[in-house]
């Protein structure tokens, strides 16, 4: 059984014989692995220990002001440096297109940033709130995560000059909310859900270009909006171009679709796109193909289905299709043609290894749908995405 306290107390102690006299800076980006992690330090070494809050431009709309403010004031009153990156990790991922290469090119730009100011600062370690489910995902090779270098024998201190010290890295996300409570961490932090350390870079599916991020921030604010009296783990949009792949699967696709829903007088339209998603298959990564279901009935309407179907549509693409990681279903019924399509993803789990999705009423999805159509006309359509992980992973990236 794990004991926060017991943790607290070791680890205040460990991290007091690493650091010594010596100033560390942490990377905060407000969320409550690092938030978590900066408390911690913060109690074992006082103010040697600086936060840097690197603004990436991929935080959700004013966010960097909020997270800033909450952290320098009580009861956290942190000493932290904000950090203006936005030009430099808008340059270095201008072009990507591929997950683990824009996954890559972050990680490169963030320690860059932190090596900077390490120097600066005279400080020769790095604290950070890596976490156990970071680093065996980018072992395993599912997707690289941010803040995970030594486990793939990148060398720190070789390559960005400082000493890596990683409290939180033997804890699951459950843990450590319960050391956040246990560090009277306030519940608008300890129970936060959680935000990837690359941000909207990874809810930007493929290339990034500013229109697509600035319609992927309305189109997360909507969400986050309607779908909070749900109380869902995690909920969030990514937003992916809508350029279509020739589907071989199609038919078969749309015949077992049919068989499962016993309906007549509806037409179902499967579609899949050119741009790929992060999904986990046999315990290793897929990139892979994002199917779109759509199911009309009167008035053109899209149909509301029942949570089961929703389940056993997704699991009749997968067993169809052993290269899709992902099963969308439209949700706004409105025809128009435009650059993006908007997945809603919202997750139920306990540890992030493993996820459900959250069953929400059919009225609360379209409603969604249709105040996300209106915050851009480059949106073709919402989709809910239906994929548990695995086979998907939460993120799309
Ligand atoms: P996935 O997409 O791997 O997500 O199923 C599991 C949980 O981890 C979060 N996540 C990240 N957190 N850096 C982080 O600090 C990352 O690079 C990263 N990628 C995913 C994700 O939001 C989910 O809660």
């Amino acid at each position: 059984m794990f004991d926060p306290k017991a943790f607290i107390n070791d680890k205040i102690i460990e991290i007091k014989n690493i650091l010594k006299n010596n100033k560390a800076i942490i990377a905060c980006s407000g969320g409550v692995d690092s938030t978590t992690c900066a408390v911690l330090t913060h109690q074992a070494i006082g103010d040697n220990i600086i936060c840097v809050f690197i603004d990436t431009n991929f935080m959700r709309s004013g966010e960097p002001k909020k997270v800033y403010t909450r952290l320098t004031n009580p009861p956290f009153n942190l000493p932290v440096k904000m950090v203006k990156g936005q030009k430099k990790f808008m340059n270095a991922l201008k072009g990507l297109e591929d997950a683990e290469e824009k996954r890559k090119a972050f990680r490169d730009t963030f320690y860059s940033i932190l090596a900077r100011v390490a120097k600066r600062e005279h400080c020769s370690f790095l604290v950070q709130g890596t976490i156990l489910p970071d680093v065996l995902e980018t072992v395993k090779g599912i997707k690289t995560q941010h803040n995970v270098l030594e486990q793939i024998k990148i060398r720190p201190r070789e390559v960005y000059g400082f000493q890596i010290v990683e409290p939180l890295v033997e804890l699951y996300k459950y843990q450590v909310r319960e050391v956040a409570r246990k560090l009277g961490i306030p519940s608008e932090s300890s129970e936060r859900q959680p935000f990837p350390g690359p941000g909207l870079s990874v809810r930007v599916v493929g290339e990034i270009t500013p229109k697509k991020l600035a319609a992927e921030k309305r189109a997360t604010r909507i969400v986050e909006r309607k779908l909070k009296v749900l109380d869902p783990k995690q909920y969030f949009t990514a937003i992916i171009d809508y350029k279509k792949e020739n589907y071989s699967k199609t038919e078969r696709v749309k015949k077992n679709i049919k068989n499962l829903l016993k309906k007549r007088n509806v037409s179902i339209i499967v579609e899949t796109l050119k741009t790929k998603a992060t999904g986990i298959r046999g315990g290793a990564r897929l990139y892979g193909r994002v199917v779109l279901i759509e199911v009309r009935g009167k008035n053109y309407q899209c149909v509301k289905l029942s949570s089961e179907i929703f389940d056993s549509i997704q699991k009749s693409v997968m067993s169809l299709d052993d290269k899709a990681s992902r099963v969308l279903y439209r949700v706004t019924d409105q025809n128009r043609i435009g650059k993006w399509v908007v997945a809603i993803r919202s997750v139920e789990t306990l540890d992030f290894v493993t996820a459900s999705i959250t069953e929400i009423p059919w009225r609360i999805l379209r409603d969604t749908g249709k105040l996300i159509l209106s915050s851009n006309r480059e949106i073709s359509a919402v989709y809910y995405d239906l994929t548990p992980k695995p086979p998907s992973s939460i993120e799309f990236e």
